[in-house]
C-alpha cells in the first residue's frame, strides 16, 4: 500500500535531520525574537529536548494580534452555538482581541504576574477561551478544569498547581439540568490547602450566583473597568499551560507544555494533519476542558486564522442526533473532529443516519475521530451514511497533536478501519515486547516513540519532573513509553488496541481506576477493591468496582452499590459514570500482593484468561469466574443482609 508520496518525502526529512525540518516550520511563525538554536536537551527533563530555546514569541499574540495586522480583523475568530441556552453568537478576531485584552488587563489588576498560575473552571462559553488566551497574553500559565469534575478534583489541581485565582462561571448547562458551578468550587476552595484570592465569576442568566465580598468578582464588572494589556514576549520554552490527566495513581499528572513549541506544532497540525488553511471553519466537538479543546477549539485553528465552532451541547438530545449534522451544515464546517461515542450515540438514536440526510453538508470535506479506538462497526457506519473521508488518528495529553494520522495536508492515504494510518512526520513509533525487543509487524505490543519527542509534547509534569521519568521514559530507554498497546501491518498501517495500564476511558474521557479505587476504599464498609473497566456499547468502556466488605459490616448490596455511585460522584465527578459495584469474597493477588487486574478484565470481558504462576490462591479465580458469569446476579453475591 503507497503512501502519498509528499507525505514519505515530508517522513523523510524529518527523520534525516529533524532541526532544519522543525526550524523551517518555525520560521513560518511571527517571532518576537527568531530562535538561532532548534533545540537542545533539556536539563529539567533529561531524555527530551527543548525546542526553540532562545527564541521569544507570544502565542495569543500570534492568534490575535498578528491576524489582525494581516486584515482579518472582520473574519470570525468563535461561532460560539449554544442550544441549551438557544444562542448563537459571531466573535471576530477583532472583538476577541478586544476581550482578551481587556481580561488580561484584569488579571494583571489582580496581581497575577509572568509564570503564575490561573484555574479556568468553566463550561462551553467563549469566555473559557478568553480567559485562556488573556493568561497566554500575559504570560501567566492557565490550568483548565474540565467542568465535570467534582470539588475534590478542582481542589487537588488548586493545590497542585499552587493557583491563587480561579476564573469560572456560575454554572454549565446539561442537557436542560443546570449545573451551579460556584458550589464546588467554594467546596473547592475550603478543601484546597492553597489559599485562593480572588475567584473572577461569570454569571449567566440560567443562575445567578451569590458572591463572597472581598474573594468573589464579577467578571463582566472586572472586564469593564479592566485596562487592556499588550502581550508581553515571553521565552519559548516558557510554560503555556498545564493540563492535568489521569495516570494510573490517584494523583494526576500536570502536562506541561511550552509556547514556542506548542505554537509551531499546532500551525503545523493544522495543515499536515487536518488540511485547513486561514479562514476555513474548524468544528472540534469536544469541551475546552480537554486537550481536544485545547489544540483544537482554541489554539490550532486561532493560531492559523481559522473559524472555530464551539458547541455548547451534546450530540444527542439537544435537541436531537442530527445536531452535529445542523451545525457543519450551517455554519459551513470544512473538517468535523469528535469522539468515536458521539456517533455510537448518534448511531443509536438515528440509525440510517436519516437527519444528515435533512442538512446540506456541501462543505463538509471530512471527519476526524480519536480520543478512543474508532470501532469497525462506527467507522462503517459513517462511511456508508455520510460518505466523506472517516479518519481515525491516535494521540494523547501528553502528545497534544496527532502522533498517527492519514495525513490530509500531504494528500489522503486509503483508510483501513481500525487503523489510524501513519506516524505524522516528527514521530518515530516501534512496537516493542516487554523486554523491550522490537516485534514483527502484525505482532502486538508496547506502542513507543523514539526520543526526542516532536515540539508540542509535554516538557515536563509540573511540579514532579521525575513522573516524567518513571511514567513514561525509564521503561523502554530511549523511548517515550504510550501506554497503549497496538501493532503495525506489514503496509506501516498503526493499529492502536487499548491501553497496557489501569486507565479506562468513558466516552474519550480518560480516567484513573486506582483513583476510582482511592474512592471506593473510602466507604466505611470496604475492606479492599478493584475498579476494571468493562465495555459499553456508547461509551466504549465503563468502570465497575470489585468490593470486599469488612468482616463485620451488614449492609444490603442495592444500598451499597448507590452509596458507592454517589461516592464516586462527589468525589471525581458525574462524568465517570460509575454504576455498577460486584461484591466479591476476595481479589485475587500475585504472592507480593498485587491485585491481578488483567485476568479480572479478561474474565468480566468474557476473554480467555490463564491463572498467571504467581498467584497466590488459585481457588480464588475459579470462584471469581462463576460469580461474573452472572453478571446482573453477582451485585448480590457475597453481601451479608
Ligand atoms: N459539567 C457537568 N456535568 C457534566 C459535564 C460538565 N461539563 N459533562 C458531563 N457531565 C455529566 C453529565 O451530565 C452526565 O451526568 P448524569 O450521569 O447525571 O446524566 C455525566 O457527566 C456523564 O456525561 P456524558 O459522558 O457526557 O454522558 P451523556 O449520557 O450525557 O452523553 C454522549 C453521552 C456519548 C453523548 C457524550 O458522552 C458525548 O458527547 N461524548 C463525546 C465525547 C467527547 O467529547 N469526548 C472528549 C474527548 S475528545
Ligand atoms: P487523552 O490523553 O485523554 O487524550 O487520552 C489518550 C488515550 O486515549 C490514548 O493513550 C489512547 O489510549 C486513547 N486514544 C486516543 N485516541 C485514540 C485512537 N484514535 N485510537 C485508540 N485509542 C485512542
Amino acid at each position: 500500500m503507497s503512501a502519498p508520496p509528499d507525505y514519505v518525502l515530508a517522513r523523510q526529512r524529518a527523520i534525516r535531520d529533524p532541526e532544519l525540518f522543525w526550524a523551517d516550520h518555525a520560521a513560518r511563525l511571527r517571532w518576537h525574537t527568531p530562535p538561532n538554536i532548534t533545540c537542545q536537551p533539556s536539563d529539567v527533563s533529561p531524555g527530551l529536548v527543548e525546542w526553540f530555546p532562545d527564541g521569544k514569541l507570544n502565542t495569543a499574540w500570534l492568534a490575535l494580534d498578528a491576524h489582525i495586522e494581516d486584515g482579518r480583523g472582520e473574519q470570525v475568530a468563535i461561532i460560539h452555538d449554544s442550544p441549551v441556552t438557544g444562542t448563537k453568537t459571531h466573535i471576530s478576531y477583532a472583538e476577541l482581541h478586544r476581550q482578551v485584552a481587556l481580561c488580561a488587563g484584569m488579571l494583571r489588576s489582580l496581581q497575577v504576574k509572568q509564570g503564575d498560575r490561573v484555574i479556568i473552571y468553566m463550561p462551553m462559553v467563549p469566555e473559557a477561551v478568553i480567559a485562556m488566551l488573556a493568561c497566554a497574553r500575559i504570560g501567566a500559565v492557565h490550568c483548565v478544569v474540565f467542568g465535570g469534575f467534582a470539588a475534590n478534583e478542582l481542589a487537588v489541581r488548586i493545590n497542585d498547581a499552587q493557583a491563587d485565582i480561579i476564573l469560572t462561571a456560575s454554572c454549565g448547562i446539561e442537557v436542560d439540568r443546570v449545573v451551579e458551578y460556584k458550589p464546588l468550587v467554594d467546596q473547592a476552595i475550603a478543601r484546597a490547602n492553597h489559599p485562593v484570592r480572588h475567584c473572577v465569576v461569570l454569571q449567566r442568566p440560567q443562575a445567578v450566583v451569590g458572591l463572597q465580598p472581598g474573594r468573589d468578582l464579577d467578571w463582566r464588572q472586572q472586564l469593564a473597568a479592566a485596562v487592556p494589556a499588550d502581550a508581553v514576549p515571553v521565552a519559548a520554552t516558557d510554560p503555556l499551560y498545564i493540563l492535568y490527566t489521569s495516570g494510573t495513581t490517584g494523583k494526576p499528572k500536570g502536562v506541561v507544555r511550552d509556547h514556542g513549541g506548542h505554537a509551531v506544532a499546532m500551525r503545523y497540525s493544522m495543515e499536515a494533519v487536518y488540511g485547513m488553511q486561514p479562514g476555513e471553519v474548524f468544528w472540534a466537538a469536544s469541551d475546552v476542558g480537554w486537550v481536544v479543546g485545547h489544540s483544537y477549539i482554541v489554539y490550532g485553528p486561532l493560531l492559523t486564522g481559522c473559524t472555530t465552532v464551539m458547541f455548547e451541547g451534546k450530540p444527542v438530545r439537544t435537541p436531537d442526533a442530527g445536531a452535529v449534522w445542523r451545525v457543519c451544515a450551517e455554519h459551513g464546517v470544512k473538517a468535523l473532529f469528535t469522539a468515536p461515542t458521539a456517533f455510537r450515540a448518534i448511531r443509536k438514536e438515528d440509525p440510517r443516519a436519516e437527519l444528515a440526510g435533512r442538512y446540506d453538508l456541501s462543505q463538509l470535506e471530512r471527519l476526524y475521530l480519536a480520543g478512543e479506538r474508532l470501532d469497525p462497526p462506527t467507522w462503517e457506519w459513517l462511511h456508508e451514511h455520510i460518505r466523506r473521508p472517516v479518519l481515525d488518528h491516535w494521540w494523547q495529553t501528553e502528545t497534544g497533536w496527532a502522533v498517527a494520522a492519514n495525513p490530509a495536508g500531504y494528500g489522503l492515504a486509503e483508510t483501513r478501519p481500525g487503523s489510524a494510518t501513519f506516524p505524522m512526520p516528527g514521530y518515530q513509533l516501534a512496537i516493542l515486547d516487554d523486554q523491550g525487543q522490537p516485534v514483527a509487524s502484525g505482532e502486538q505490543g508496547n506502542i513507543v516513540i523514539r526520543l526526542p519527542l516532536p515540539p508540542g509534547c509535554l516538557t515536563s509534569i509540573w511540579g514532579s519532573p521525575e513522573r516524567l521519568q518513571t511514567g513514561y521514559l525509564s521503561e523502554f530507554p530511549g523511548y517515550y513509553q504510550t501506554g497503549d498497546a497496538g501493532y503495525i501491518d506489514a503496509d506501516g498501517y498503526l493499529f492502536v488496541m487499548g491501553r497496557t495500564d489501569d486507565i479506562v476511558n468513558v466516552a474519550g474521557h480518560r480516567l484513573s481506576t486506582g483513583e476510582m479505587e482511592e474512592v471506593l476504599g473510602s466507604h466505611p464498609a470496604v475492606a479492599e477493591c478493584a475498579v476494571i473497566s468493562v465495555p459499553d456499547a456508547i461509551k466504549g468502556e465503563l468502570p465497575v468496582g470489585l468490593v470486599v466488605l469488612k468482616n463485620d459490616v451488614t449492609i444490603e448490596a442495592v444500598r451499597l452499590s448507590a452509596e458507592l455511585a454517589a461516592l464516586l460522584r462527589e468525589e471525581i465527578g458525574a462524568l465517570a459514570c460509575y454504576q455498577r459495584t460486584l461484591v466479591v469474597s476476595r481479589l485475587p493477588k500475585t504472592r507480593s500482593g498485587k491485585i491481578l487486574r488483567r485476568v479480572l478484565r479478561q474474565m468480566v470481558r468474557g476473554e480467555e484468561w490463564t491463572a498467571p504462576s504467581t498467584i497466590d490462591d488459585p481457588g480464588c479465580l475459579d470462584e471469581l469466574a462463576l460469580l461474573l458469569q452472572t453478571p446482573e446476579g453477582a451485585e448480590v453475591v457475597g453481601v451479608s443482609q
